[in-house]
């Protein structure tokens, strides 16, 4: 029997649980550190987010945390005590063979992953994204609803990308940058920060 344990009980725990019961995990259990919460989308809260050593070793991990930094935080912790990472597909996101999706990312409905792109550990491709041909994404990045990155972009560690996003092709981003919902980027981003608009700029 597969079990997944996932840690973070929220909205975006609930739809990596969906994912993976689509995927055929049988068991499908939650660790959070709210010690109030019983239940997310309708599988048991089972113990605290630290609470990963009383699994057998045949159960995997997903760390289902929207912060990139607690995200890496509790994958490394993970990985230090042996835990298995599981990675997420959704069964309707149309990802090409040649991809290389690192461990503990997911890949929500409806978004496409298009030939030789490179995702890191931990990343987020977020319902009806898409990541283009050749793009290079770092550990933690988390490509939000509905954003696009066209081909060869290159993100780095930790950056947010936020919903409705374009980033235009052959443009490279560094690591820290949030960027704002709908924005668009059409030349490189050089420095952590926040950036808004059409063309996208920092605030
Ligand atoms: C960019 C963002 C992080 C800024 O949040 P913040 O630091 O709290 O900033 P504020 O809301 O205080 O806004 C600061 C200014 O930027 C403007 N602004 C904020 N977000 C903007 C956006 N996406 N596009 C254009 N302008 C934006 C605000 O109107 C405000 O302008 P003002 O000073 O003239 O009033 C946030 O607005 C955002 O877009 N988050 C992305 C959310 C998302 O994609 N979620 C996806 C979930 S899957």
């Amino acid at each position: 029997m597969k079990t997944l344990i996932i840690i973070g009980g929220s909205g975006h725990g609930k739809v990596c649980a969906d994912i993976a019961e689509l995927m055929g995990y049988k068991e499908i259990l939650f660790l959070d550190n709210d010690e109030s919460l019983r239940e997310c989308g309708g599988h048991r809260v089972v113990g605290h987010g630290d609470d990963i050593s009383s699994f057998g070793p045949d159960a995997e991990y997903f760390v289902a945390i929207g912060n990139a930094e607690t995200r890496a935080k509790v994958t490394a912790r993970i990985l230090e005590q042996g835990g298995r990472l599981a990675t997420l597909v959704h069964t309707s996101a149309v990802v090409a063979g040649s991809t290389r999706l690192g461990e503990g990312s997911t890949v929500m409905a409806g978004a496409v992953i298009n030939p030789d792109a490179v995702l890191g550990r931990g990343c987020i491709v977020n319902t009806a994204a898409s990541v283009d041909h050749d793009c290079n994404i770092g550990d933690f990045v988390h490509v939000a609803v509905g954003a696009h990155l066209c081909g060869t972009v290159s993100v780095g560690e930790g950056t947010w990308i936020g919903a409705g996003a374009t980033v235009s092709n052959n443009v490279s981003i560094c690591e820290g940058v949030m960027l704002g919902a709908g924005a668009v980027v059409v030349r490189d981003i050089t420095e952590p920060g926040t950036y808004v608009g059409v063309p996208a700029r920092r605030i």
